[in-house]
């Protein structure tokens, strides 16, 4: 070529890879991906279906019919969700409000499913922390701050059920402060006390958002904004007591700080009442206006990977069985870096192997979409990637490997046996399967042998989902018998001989070859450690 046309050629490669970096970032920042930590029932599908009816994805709420008798949520997808009444798969739910996209990911509320959260909790960069106002902090939601805690993930605190008597809103704050340490930052206040929920203290507009329900809380409330004068002629002693209130909050410690509530110091708080829509869009613009958007992720080694660098994810969660007609497998990926095409061929960090993405899904509740193309902070459902596992990383052109997703502490075991002789190559292959998924922890020895492997769970409802999967998707029922033991440490290979001539203490091999000793109760351990300090036992990942 002509020396001015190579040069021109150059100019134009290098203005469309600006572009395209310029694009990937903009995308970045538009985007806002986070989960809801709660305790069950503190309303976290009636807020999921509250912001999704706010942002016009669907039409009317179900929630005012109740748990038993509402129509499928957004978020549910198995029979036994549906029967139990709990959400116990994650999903991702994607939707656009103002010039924003919203990845919301949903978590199951119940505790025995609790290590599923902490794995989603590893793809979101914010959480909204739900607290019921009649009960203030509870278990599982200390147990999912915490996590939040560790992983310096910035929260959004909401006091919902404002509707309904409650505890005091300054006693909250205090609870807030004391049990979490988190600065509340208030951008809302509630005007009437729990149970006379009249409207808010908009205290960045300074102005009083009044709602009326309408239609039960099917459809969005009215919302009436007035001036202070305005509202203290109308509401007199309830608007002036939400003055002092937040005001005291705010001066005994600090005023709203974007930086302090990135860092994970502060806590902005709002309230509401899902089941209304009160309050619900406050905390959609909060997240649109102060939540972090997908920024760089920190390899392995701590090294952020650019959000501009070629595409890169990795799996927080793998989950067949969603679609029993269709048999399938999927591995829900977090967008990192560059964009994700349909159809790219990306390596598979794990293996050094390289596979085409074919089959990518956007997954809405029990609907699905075929997508063309993610950005940092989306989530991808890769299809029938059956080589895919819980924190693999996946990238294009420039090799990275993100951290893996600790494993939790299990606390139940039980000895599985295939119920059918005949079916023992289908347990096999549907205990492994389940393993790979994270539905349950599978540990094995050569004493016990392939045909009783030993099941381990953090929470006892997931050997339900196990029995459940292995007879309705792996034709293979079986039968579990419960072992004494009730906790778990990491040990060496070497200590094998000696832990397993204990009583009350037995060492298996975990699926991924760490050798787990288990302990009937902490009295055991403790004797074990007392007499055979040399013994290595350490605890493992995350205490559920
Ligand atoms: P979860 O996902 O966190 O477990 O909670 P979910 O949304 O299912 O809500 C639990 C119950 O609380 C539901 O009532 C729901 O309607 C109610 N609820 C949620 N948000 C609010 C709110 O802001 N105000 C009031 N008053 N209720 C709320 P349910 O299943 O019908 O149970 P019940 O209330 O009849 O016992």
């Amino acid at each position: 070529f002509p020396p001015s046309f190579e040069s021109s050629f150059v100019t134009q490669q290098v203005q469309a890879s600006t572009q395209r970096h310029t694009g990937i970032a903009q995308e970045a920042s538009r985007r806002r991906t986070f989960a809801v930590i709660s305790h069950p029932d503190a309303g976290k599908s009636t807020l999921t279906e509250a912001l999704a009816l706010h942002a016009r994805v669907i039409g009317t709420a179900g929630a005012t019919n109740g748990k038993e008798n509402r129509r499928e949520t957004v978020s549910d997808w198995m029979q036994m969700e549906k029967d139990r009444g709990i959400s116990i798969s994650s999903t991702a739910l994607q939707f656009s409000y103002r010039d924003t996209v919203i990845n919301l990911l949903d978590t199951p509320g119940h505790s025995d499913f609790s290590e599923d959260t902490y794995r989603v909790l590893a793809a979101v960069d914010c959480a909204v922390m739900l607290i019921d106002a009649a009960k203030g902090l509870e278990t599982q939601t200390m147990k999912l701050f915490e996590v939040c805690r560790q992983r310096n993930i910035p929260i959004i605190t909401v006091i919902n059920k404002w509707d309904r008597p409650g505890l005091d809103a300054l006693a909250l704050m205090d609870e807030v402060t004391e049990r979490t340490g988190l600065i509340p930052m208030p951008l809302t206040w509630a005007v009437g006390f729990a149970g006379d929920f009249r409207g808010v203290w908009d205290l960045k507009r300074d102005e009083f958002v009044r709602f009326t329900r309408k239609n039960a809380g099917a459809s969005l409330a009215t919302e009436e904004h007035l001036s202070p004068a305005e509202a203290l002629a109308q509401e007199g002693d309830a608007w002036t007591d939400a003055l002092d209130e937040a005001s005291l909050v705010i001066e005994s410690n600090q005023p709203f700080s974007i930086e302090s509530f990135h860092a994970g110091t502060g806590t902005p708080v709002l309230f509401s009442s899902a089941v209304l829509n009160f309050g619900v869009q406050h905390i959609l613009d909060t997240l649109v206006d102060l939540a972090p958007a997908a920024g760089p992720r920190r390899d392995v080694d701590g090294t952020p990977r650019p959000v501009d660098a070629p595409f890169s994810g990795f799996v927080f969660k793998v989950q067949a069985g969603m679609n029993r007609a269709h048999r399938d497998h999927v591995a829900f990926i977090r967008v990192c870096s560059g964009v994700f095409e349909r159809g790219m061929v990306v390596t598979h960090a794990n293996s050094g192997k390289t596979f085409a993405t074919k089959y990518a899904q956007q997954l809405f509740g029990r609907e699905r979409e075929v997508i063309d193309e993610a950005w940092p902070g989306d989530v991808v459902g890769l299809v029938n990637a059956s080589a895919l596992r819980m924190g693999d990383s996946l990238y294009v052109e420039e090799p990275v490997e993100f951290p893996p997703i600790p494993l939790f502490s299990p606390e139940h075991f039980r000895v599985a046996r295939s119920k059918d002789a005949g079916r023992f190559k289908q347990f096999r292959r549907g205990i492994e399967q389940l393993g790979h998924e994270g539905i349950i922890q599978v540990l094995r020895s050569d004493l016990r042998g392939d045909q009783a492997p030993v099941l381990a769970a953090v929470g006892p409802m997931q050997f339900e989902v196990v029995a459940d999967r292995m007879e309705h998707d792996f034709g293979a029922p079986m039968r579990m018998e419960p072992l004494p033991y009730s906790l778990a440490r990491l040990t060496t290979h070497d200590a094998q001989a000696a832990l397993s001539a204990i009583r009350g203490t037995e060492v298996l091999v975990r699926s991924d070859g760490e050798y787990l000793a288990l302990f009937n109760d902490i009295w055991a351990l403790r004797r074990v450690e007392k007499n055979s300090p040399e013994i290595s036992l350490s605890t493992i990942g995350t205490d559920a």
